[in-house]
């Protein structure tokens, strides 16, 4: 894979918070169509990594290279015109609003009526559900409050969030399964390989190594703002993962 370009590669980034280094001298590169876990303890630096990425922290520090380019990515609008999307731990919706509002928050579609802008509902709610049913989820009504949606309900109207993006090349998932019930979690699971399989390339963050192991073929471990190790290959073990956890060593020796 090494002689094509990265889609993503970040080069010694570094956040801290305070006292706190959340991230430290982390340097990966991430190549067209990749599907990547990152996992880790509490606090290991995953969700600042990510958000770094993805242009809700700004680096203290280290360089982020876009498709070969040096990029400044200053706020979550310029990650998205770069073509990242990001699904957030809290999924970030609006709970009183509709699922296409949601879907299109900050990109409604609008029309022109007699010189006049309006937001083009229509076109909003055929496109959501297209989205959605896309994924596999059918939701009673378009126009359901998410807060009355189950937790996969939910969780496909931020995916259907982040995909609406025609121009979508990385997407991040932080912790997609982790409020699920396990049916849901498989569902999410199914919907992440498929995109994958349709060429999207993905940045997973999950403590279930489980899950992990069953999405992807690479395995990063963070702890303490350290990339610690990165697992390649079919024969990656639950048990290596773990250590390396654990331990903060990719445990070569053991
Ligand atoms: N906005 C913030 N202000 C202050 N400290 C922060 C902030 N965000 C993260 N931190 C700290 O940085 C460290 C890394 O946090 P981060 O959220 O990246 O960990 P994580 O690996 O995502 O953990 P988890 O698995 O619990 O989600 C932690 O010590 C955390 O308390
Ligand atoms: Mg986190």
């Amino acid at each position: 894979m090494s002689d094509k370009q990265p889609i993503l590669e970040v080069k010694k980034l570094s956040k801290s918070f305070g006292g706190v280094k959340a991230v430290q001298d982390v340097s990966f590169a991430l190549f067209p169509g990749e599907l990547v876990a990152i996992v880790g303890d509490n606090g290991a630096g995953k969700s600042t990594l990510i958000k770094m990425i993805a242009g809700t922290y700004v680096p203290d520090s280290g360089e982020i290279w876009i498709e070969g380019k040096k990029q400044e990515i200053r706020s979550p609008q310029s990650a998205m015109n770069l073509g990242i999307e990001t699904m957030y731990q809290d999924l970030s919706l609006i709970p009183t609003m509709d699922v296409p509002g949601n879907i299109f928050l900050g990109h409604e579609p609008r029309q022109n009526v007699a010189g006049l802008k309006f937001l083009n509902h229509k076109k909003m709610r055929k496109e959501a559900d297209e989205l959605m049913k896309g994924l596999g989820i059918d939701v009673p009504s378009m126009r359901i409050e998410v807060e009355y949606l189950s937790g996969g309900e939910r969780q496909a109207v931020a995916l259907s969030r982040a995909l609406k993006s025609g121009e979508l090349k990385l997407l991040i998932m932080d912790e997609p399964t982790a409020a699920l019930a396990v049916e849901e979690q498989e569902k999410v699971l199914d919907i992440t390989r498929r995109l994958n399989n349709s060429g999207v390339t993905i940045i997973i963050i999950s403590h279930n190594l489980d899950h992990v192991l069953s999405v992807s073929k690479r395995i990063l471990v963070m702890k303490s703002g350290h990339i610690v190790a990165d697992f390649v290959g079919k024969e990656i073990t639950k048990e290596q993962v773990a250590q390396a956890i654990v331990t903060g060593t990719a445990g070569t020796t053991a």
